[in-house]
């Protein structure tokens, strides 16, 4: 009878239970009206009198055995089987949102992408600056009004008067300074102006500033440069046109419109009916900045020019206020969901 119980006791453990069909299975087997439990109660009249008592007590213990078995079980499959059915493991996940790149971003990524083509690499400098990097090397005299022509916020930095950079032209003295030419390079970066907040103007902003020092450069080399980036960046239809100007830095100076690719240069309010759009500024190297950078004016000539990323952006995806660039607005930067 012991014997019985052992292996009764042994053929429970051993039991896989994986559904609720195998869960009645066992109910039947251990704990049904003609289960294994009652089967070996029913024996215990034949078991002698003296040996009753203990054989009863072990049976009671298997008895108590098989419901436990059979609770915690019963308790298992159900809680697994609430969860797949909430669960549809058919349905498609979720996917996680993904976000956009920035205008901006966009904008000087496909500008530092038409530069790389004809050669020139990416060069940066630092948006906190000293005099002589954003203004003395490049031509401005001390006290000279033309330090008016960009309102500048001072800071000081390690007890020295610096300045948050006015313009990217600071880092083609950086450049100069560093290297020997031939150089041909673009410094993106983002620089500060002290200006009241408008849709027309901000108090940080980006540029892109281009620099090409070598033996005889030209300014048709620069007029053709800036022309071939016009197709690039607006079309093949695109034209420019060169209007004489002042810069410290360069000599002789010149900024640069686009022909409007809104109206294709029939007028539009964008160009003020004009067909034109201002998109950069630019001219030969001034000998004064070749010589404070270190670069011998008698032997090497070249090119600078710098264009606001806003403003490239603003002509090409017709952005009209500078302050949405900075707002993160989703609605306004989904738009550019997408885009490369
Ligand atoms: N630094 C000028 C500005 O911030 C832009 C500029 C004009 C850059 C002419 C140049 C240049 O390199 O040749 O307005």
């Amino acid at each position: 009878m012991k014997e019985q119980i052992d292996a009764t006791r042994a053929e429970i453990k051993g039991y896989r239970i994986t559904d609720s069909a195998s869960l009645e299975a066992f109910r039947i087997r251990f704990l049904g009206s003609k289960g294994k439990t009652k089967e070996l109660f029913a024996e215990l009249k034949t078991v002698p009198n003296e040996q009753k008592k203990e054989i009863g007590q072990l049976l009671n213990e298997l008895r108590a055995e098989a419901e436990n078995h059979y609770s915690t079980q019963k308790e298992m499959i159900e809680s697994t089987a609430s969860v797949d059915n909430e669960l549809d493991l058919s349905r498609p996940g979720d996917a996680d949102p993904v976000g956009s790149r920035h205008p901006l971003s966009l904008v000087r990524r496909e500008i530092i992408e038409i530069f790389s083509r004809i050669g020139y690499y990416v060069s940066e400098g630092p948006e906190i600056e000293d005099d002589w990097h954003n203004f003395t090397a490049l031509n401005f005299p001390p006290e000279h009004p033309a330090r008016d022509m960009q309102d500048t916020f001072f800071v000081e930095k390690n007890e020295k008067e610096m300045a948050l950079r006015t313009h990217t032209s600071s880092v083609q003295v950086r450049v100069m300074e560093n290297s020997t030419p031939p150089i041909r390079t673009i410094s993106p970066g983002r620089v500060y102006r002290n200006e009241a907040i408008s849709a027309r103007a901000h108090c940080f902003f980006h540029q892109v500033e281009g620099l090409y020092i070598d033996k005889n450069v030209s300014f048709a080399d620069l007029k053709q440069t800036l022309l071939y980036f016009a197709k690039e960046m607006f079309g093949e239809k695109a034209r420019i046109r060169m209007r004489p100007s002042y810069f410290p830095f360069t000599e002789p100076s010149a900024e640069v419109d686009v022909s409007c690719s809104i109206c294709n240069a029939e007028g539009c309010n964008v160009c003020k009916y004009s067909g034109w759009l201002e998109i950069l500024g630019c001219g030969m190297v001034d000998p004064n900045v070749l010589s404070a950078c270190g670069i011998d004016p008698t032997v090497y000539s070249g090119f600078a020019f710098g264009m606001g990323i806003e403003r490239i952006t603003q002509l090409k995806y017709k952005v009209n206020d500078l302050r949405l660039y900075s707002e993160n607005d989703m609605r306004f930067l989904e738009q550019f969901k997408g885009a490369i």
